[in-house]
């Protein structure tokens, strides 16, 4: 019978040095750091409970994680989450991380945490909808929304003493324009001002910002960090302190991720290098087929020679890849729009990205809906935009799909 003694130290293995996590999907692989002595046990298991017997029955004294937190209640610490969250912090070169049950709770819970009455929170213009519209909710408790940017100077122009907080995507969504983000948190630490860089479109297979200098990276796990559309989740990485106080508003707010999809993330993440590369890879042929067709008005893709952003990601990007987003516009206004998601077949027409699945999403009804019209036509969002998450299939596939489907 396995006997799991008191006595086990259930998620730390001592015996790794930090050197031995040098690669990145070595320690997108190892970096959880759980170990198991008794059983030999290296996979990191799903702890589906919500109670730890709170006093061990050896040292009498209230168990602790490793994070020195006390392990007694899932709300508030569950080692599963706890292994996931090792990684994550790994992976973006930061000290400490917190795993959340979707993207938008991460956001949330990093809103409430630190704006109060009178606060003014910047916000790029093309942002993701929804943290655009939460902000715009806190105006009832007294803070005020700026919406600036989406280009670099455009946002840097507006960075003073006043703004509390300052949100920027490193690729925006949907026009995948590319953010000179080390400007960007240059000019907030000038004015010591918070920045949280949503790091979802880029994943710190491209940049790392907390590494480069900014308060907290985020991310929704929903997209790429998982991988295979078939979790919600979301994260923060920053300093111990950070995360610390993050970590008693994650407890009083109830937005802990939970085991399970924890577990999940955590098998995702193993394959994150060789999916986001070869996602890339699929999406910059993608983007080159559709620049040459001519059913096709306009190709949106950092990855493009041609494109504006195309040296702004060479500057900021750890690598010379550009992401696994293109969009398009559609010659023939909403109903050739509506015709492509009518026709496709190997891709989805769905909202959210980063799987394993190509997925053609229609962002005026989707990621920018809840953008002020004036807003959406200020940046182009238009009715004949199409915006597709490459996945995994063959190219040749999903460019036989793509051309099926552009047909009248
Ligand atoms: C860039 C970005 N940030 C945050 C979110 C919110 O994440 P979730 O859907 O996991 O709550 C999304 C969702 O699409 C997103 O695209």
């Amino acid at each position: 019978m396995v006997n799991l003694t008191d006595k086990k130290n259930i998620n730390v293995r001592c015996s790794n040095s930090k050197e031995q996590f040098k690669g990145f999907s070595t320690k997108s692989i190892h970096g959880h750091e759980f170990y198991d002595p008794e059983l030999g046990l290296f996979k990191v298991p799903i702890y589906q409970t919500v109670v730890w017997e709170q006093f061990d029955k050896i040292t009498g004294l209230p168990r602790k994680t490793a994070r020195e937190t006390e392990l007694k209640y899932s709300r508030e610490e569950n080692p599963t989450v706890y292994a996931l969250e090792k990684v994550l912090a790994k992976l973006d070169e930061a000290e400490d991380a917190l795993a959340f049950n979707c993207g938008m709770a991460a956001i949330s819970t990093v809103y409430l945490s630190t704006l109060e009455s009178g606060s003014t929170i910047l916000i790029s213009k093309e942002a993701y909808g929804v943290t655009q519209q939460l902000a715009l909710n806190l105006d009832k408790y007294g803070v005020k929304t700026l919406f600036g940017g989406p280009d670099t100077d455009e946002i840097i122009s507006l960075i003073d003493d006043k703004i509390s907080l300052v949100i920027v995507e490193t690729i925006t969504n949907p026009l995948l324009k590319v953010i000179d983000v080390n400007e960007v948190i240059k000019v907030c630490k000038e004015n010591n001002v918070r920045i949280v860089v949503d790091n979802t479109f880029a994943t710190p297979l491209l940049y790392k910002p907390v590494k480069n200098g900014a308060w907290l990276v985020l991310y929704s796990l929903t997209k790429y960090l998982s991988g295979h559309n078939d979790v919600i989740g979301g994260s923060v990485a920053g300093n111990k302190e950070t995360i610390k106080e993050l970590w008693d508003w994650r407890k009083n707010l109830g937005t802990i991720m939970n085991p399970f999809e924890a577990y999940l993330v955590i098998r995702g993440l193993e394959t994150l290098e060789v999916r986001f590369v070869k996602q890339c890879e699929n999406a910059l042929k993608i983007a080159e087929f559709l620049r040459d067709h001519p059913k096709v008005e306009e190709v949106y893709y950092p990855g493009l020679k041609d494109s504006p952003y195309y040296s702004i990601a060479n500057k900021v990007f750890e690598r010379p890849l550009y992401g696994g987003v293109v969009s398009f516009k559609i010659k023939g206004g909403k109903d050739a729009a509506f015709n492509f998601f009518k026709k496709v077949n190997v891709i989805k027409s769905t909202p959210s990205l980063g799987g394993v699945e190509t997925l053609a999403t229609y962002p005026i009804l989707s990621a920018s809906k809840s953008m002020p019209q004036s807003l959406k036509e200020e940046l182009g969002i238009t009715e004949n935009l199409v915006r597709l998450s490459v996945g995994l299939e063959d190219v040749e596939d999903l460019k036989e799909d793509i051309e099926q489907a552009l047909k009248e």
